[in-house]
Formats: C-alpha cells, structure tokens, sequence
C-alpha cells in the first residue's frame, strides 16, 4: 500500500509528482503530501484525503505568489519526492502524511519498517524529536544519524538496519540533483524520459512521461543524478535493462461513465474474451501441458476476491480433473507450515501480482517443492518475478478499488486450467463451453440497470446475506464481499445448507437475501434454504438461470441469468452481484471507487 513517486529533470517538479500520484491513488489516499529542494532548502506540502486535496492546497499556496519561499518550490523546484498513503501506524493526518522530513533529508516509504520501535527508541535516546506517529520518520532519523555525505552510502548504511517490507526515495540537501531510492519486499521502478528521471511504485505513474522503465528486485539500489541512473545491489554496481514494455497506452479514461467500476464493469466480456485468448496462446507454446499432466495435488492462495477465484477453481478442476485442490488465504498459508506434497501445483491468483501475503505465500510453497503458476492481470510483478510460468489475464488495467472485470478474467483463465487438467488427465473437456462465455456476459450486462430498482431497500437494510451451494457459493461469497467494501453494510456470504446452522438467528422481518441458484442439481436445496428465510420474515432477491425458480412466492425479486456450463456460472451471475453492490453504494452517498479504508495493491501485510 502506499504510492510513492520521484522526479528530477528539467521541468517543475510538483506538477509531474502530483500526476504520478494520481495514478497511484489506488494504493491509498488517506493522505498525500510531497517534499520539493529548491536553492539549499527542503519544503514539504501535506495534507489529509485524496491528491486532488493536494493539489488544492498547492495551488493556494502558488497563489501566495513569490514572496512565500515554499509558493517559489512549488512552482520552480525541479526536483522531488511525493507519497499517497494507505495507514498504518498512525492515523490519516498531515502530521502522519509523508515525506518526512529530518535534518537534510527527506523520504517517502512504502511498505512497514517492523523494528521501528526499537529504532525509534534510540532516537529519542539521542534527544531527537519525533512529528508523526508514523514507523517511517524513523527512515529520516537514521538518514540523518548515517550521513557519509554521499546519498547513496547514506542510504545503503541506514537501509542495512532496517527490518520489514520498503520502497524508499530519498532526497538531501547533500546532493541537490539526485534521488536515491532502494527496495525490499515492495514494490518500485525507475525510469527515464526525455524530461527526466522518475521514482515509482508502479508502471502507471510512468505511463505518459518515461520511455523506458527498470524494475528493481530486493535489496536493490538506484541512484538517479543528473541524468543518469545507476543501479547497485550487495555486489557493487550492476546493469539493468529496460522492460519491453508499451508504456504509452495505459492512462485512464472514464469514457463517459460515472465510475471506473461501472466503466470496468461493462468491460467484463472483453476481459473474459482476450484472456481466454491470451491463455490459449499460452498454452499452446509452452511446456506448461507436461507440468499439468504430473500435476497431482493443487494448492490454490489468494486474498480477497482472488481467493473467491481460487475457490470457484476449485469447484470446477474437482468436477472435471478429478484432482484435489486445496484454497487457502495467503496470509494463513504463509504461517501455518503447510503441507506440500509431491507433484503439487502451487496457483498464486492476484490481480496486481504484488500483493504481500500472497507473494509471501507463494515463495513458501515453491521452497516446499511446488511448481509455482502466477495467474495475474499485471504483464510485470513481483509474482510474476517469482513464477515458474505466467498466466496473465487480459482484463487491463483495473482502477476501481473493488475488483469487477479482474475477477471474471481471473475466472476466465481458471476454468481453462481446469479444462487443460481435465484433458491432461485424460477426462472429458469440452473447451467451446468457454467460448460462449463473452457473449453471454454481455448479455447479462444489457440487463443490469434492473438492479438499481433494488438498491433502496439494500441500502436501508442493517445487514445482507448472499447464500448459494456449490460454484454458487463462489459467488455469493464474492457478492458479499463487494458490497460490504463499498456500501459498507454488514453482510456474510455463506453456504445455503449452513445457513440454519447459525446465522439463521440473524434473519427477521424484512432482512435482505440474496440466493443464487444456477445449478440445477442443488436448485431444490437452496430453495429449501429460501422457504426458511422467507418464513421469518426475510426479503428474497433471486439470482438464477432457472426461470421457473423466479415465479415461486417465496422470492420477492428476481435477476434473470443467461444458461451456461453450470460449473462456469459464477463468471456470469456475480454481474447483477457487483452492480447490486454499486448501487447500493451510491444509494447510501458512498465512492464505489474509493471505498473508505482499503486500497487496492496491498503491499503489506
Ligand atoms: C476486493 C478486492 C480485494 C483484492 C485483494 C487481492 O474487491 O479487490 O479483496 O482482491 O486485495 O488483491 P490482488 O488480486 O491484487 O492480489
């Protein structure tokens, strides 16, 4: 979490830092702030909220004219560093938004230094002063305390007593034209364009302005001064090349939508389309087949709603492979000594390919033997580094914190897999059952704005339960999960059948339920499961493919879904799930974009 941007060159400094940020505000935007050198000072500009709050603030400060020195940096410095955040330590404030700054330096982090404590001690120790709550102004502290006069030294010493995931970039009033910058566990780049060289934690801060990018990997420096970047690592300088990369066609573009979720939502069928695509194309030139045919035992980690993907995986390589797939979210994976057995194919899904438990998860099980797939949407990531082969899916770039697009691409390349395993396996696989896929979607999708007739009853509800069996599940679980994330409702997705074995308590007079029924040979269970909801009282919204379902009393509303392979459903009825969730987020004044407390990359754990 957190972005983090650099920028020196020859034009001003705060414009180029403030758009990179802009592109980083995925990652975060309890606070952004930047830090600009400017003739033998430091000045930093922060502020809680969003970078257009920011931006805002600067602008006054322009206003301010020449005469207030920090108005003359904003608009002249040519040199700086600037930070979105996601909190951590410390609660979203300007006193707690970076930069820091600390006798003559200045850093932005991303990622948690876990012995700031410790450290943090020491400093105050030494009688220095802290301003923010933050684990990071430590950085500043330990610049300040390391300084050799060479900025890069500097860095290297105070980066060595550091512990815990950072992408840092620092700037000094010792070297007026450079930005030093190192990373461990989270992500950066580094680029260079005609107009100078930049900082970031992502390709998309760079889109527009670098020709070329270089990621850097664990326990790597760069030093960029003047106009030259070098790279160091332990070893002492080292040669990097560039990413074959197209970076010009990434930047972002509402297209008359209202949000980018609404936008990305109505990209779903491209997204299935040009990811079955790619994986085909993957498949077909690759050893990846011998791999799945002495594949055994898959172990499946994920967070959030790629572990939703990673269970829908698991319903359909069962059914078809007729191979065991375990799912385990990440962050419990990575600490439980999982058990990994000969011939396992360990599947790390995420979208953004950076995700810290995940990552940290999929290191494990290839250390215990796994060969490691990496299904993302990202062409470049720390997972893909990591993988012994890439599936990537072909959703593009997602800018809506809550996954839509990415997760039905996710679902997309999945049920391939599953299909390839099914034929490795020597069982039946009927490819073309995919390929309606699209279509069908768009179809759904033509439909979609019945949902917002049930959003106000969502919206006034205390708590929402989704309820399905089987791939269904899948879905409901998904459904929950995004409309707790932007409408900010209590809701549970949950299997039809456990529904009585608790959570049934929950249910009174006018309790939303959202039941999804696609599968023919659990429709009856779930129905039963409808009868007992709708005898204390809740509201029923159906989901089904199974028109003749819709017409039963107990279901007081219904969505209508395209037929598909029922095993695949899920990459179709969690459309209306998703829009049910976006409007129910508008109804209650809430950004589905930029839900409250969460960020999209979550780089850390
Ligand atoms: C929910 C959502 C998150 C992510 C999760 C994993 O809408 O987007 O739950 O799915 O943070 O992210 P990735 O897929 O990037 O690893």
């Amino acid at each position: 979490m957190c972005g983090i941007v650099g920028y020196l060159g020859t034009k001003p400094a705060a414009p180029v830092l403030l758009q990179g940020l802009k592109r980083l505000e995925y990652r975060g935007y309890d606070s952004a702030g930047i830090a600009l050198l400017h003739r033998g000072a430091l000045y930093a500009v922060k502020q809680k909220g969003k970078v257009g709050e920011l931006e805002r603030k600067i602008e006054e400060i322009e206003k301010g004219g020449a005469t207030k020195r920090v108005g003359c940096a904003a608009a002249e410095s040519r040199i700086g560093i600037g930070h979105t955040r996601w909190a951590t330590h410390g609660a979203p404030s300007p006193q707690n938004a970076h930069p820091h700054l600390f006798g003559k330096f200045a850093i932005v982090h991303n990622g948690i230094i876990e012995n700031f404590a410790a450290l943090k001690e020491s400093c105050l120790l030494r009688g220095e002063k802290f301003s923010s709550e933050t684990d990071s102004e430590v950085i500043a502290h330990l610049l300040a305390q390391n300084d050799c006069g060479d900025l890069l030294q500097t860095l290297q010493k105070t980066a060595a007593l550091l512990e815990g995931s950072f992408a840092i970039a620092v700037i000094s009033l010792n070297a007026p034209d450079a930005i030093a910058v190192c990373r461990n566990k989270s992500p950066l780049i580094v680029g260079r364009g005609k107009e100078g060289l930049y900082a970031a934690s992502d390709i998309p801060a760079l889109a527009s302005s670098a020709d070329e990018i270089f990621p850097l990997s664990d326990g790597e420096f760069a030093l960029l001064q003047g106009e030259t970047i070098k790279f160091f690592d332990k070893t002492g300088e080292i040669d990097k090349k560039p990413l074959a990369l197209s970076l010009r066609a990434d930047l972002p573009n509402l297209c008359g939508f209202s949000h980018y979720m609404r936008k990305e939502m109505s990209e779903i069928p491209a997204a299935i389309a040009s990811s079955l695509q790619k994986i085909e194309v993957d498949f077909r030139f690759s050893h990846f087949c011998e791999v799945l045919c002495q594949t055994e035992y898959l172990q499946i980690v994920a967070c959030g709603t790629a572990y939703h993907s990673g269970i829908a995986a698991k319903y359909a390589v069962e059914a078809l492979a007729r191979i065991p797939v375990e799912v385990r979210v990440a962050s419990e994976y990575r600490y439980c000594d999982p058990i990994v057995k000969k011939n396992t194919l360990a599947i790390a899904v995420s979208q953004s390919g950076e995700t810290a438990d995940t990552l940290a998860a999929a290191q494990l099980a290839k250390e215990k033997g796994a060969y490691l797939l990496a299904v993302t949407n990202a062409p470049y990531s720390s997972l893909t580094e990591i993988a012994d082969f890439h599936l990537e899916t072909g959703a593009g770039r997602e800018i809506g914190v809550a996954a839509t697009k990415s997760f039905n691409a996710q679902l997309a390349a999945l049920y391939f897999l599953a299909l390839s395993l099914a034929k490795a396996k020597g069982k039946a696989a009927d490819f073309s059952a995919l390929q309606t896929l699209p279509a069908l979607s768009e179809e759904v999708l033509s439909d979609i704005e019945k949902i917002k007739q049930f959003a106000p009853v969502f919206a006034a509800a205390k708590s929402v339960y989704f309820i399905g069996r089987g791939a269904d599940y899948c879905a409901a679980l998904e459904g929950s999960l995004k409309l707790k994330e932007i409408s900010y409702l209590p809701s549970e997705g949950y299997p039809a059948g456990e529904l009585k074995h608790g959570t049934l308590a929950l249910v009174e007079k006018g309790t939303p339920v959202v039941a999804i029924i696609t599968q023919k040979k659990f429709a009856e269970k779930t129905m039963n499961a409808v009868c007992e909801v709708y005898a204390r009282g809740g509201r029923v919204l159906l989901i089904t493919s199974l028109a003749e379902y819709a017409a039963r009393k107990e279901v007081e509303q219904s969505f209508l879904i395209p037929r598909c392979e029922e095993l695949f459903s899920p990459i179709l009825s969690v459309i209306p799930l998703q829009a049910l969730a976006y409007y129910t987020a508008l109804e209650r004044g809430n950004d589905p974009d930029k839900p409250r407390n969460l960020a999209k990359s979550v780089t850390v754990e």
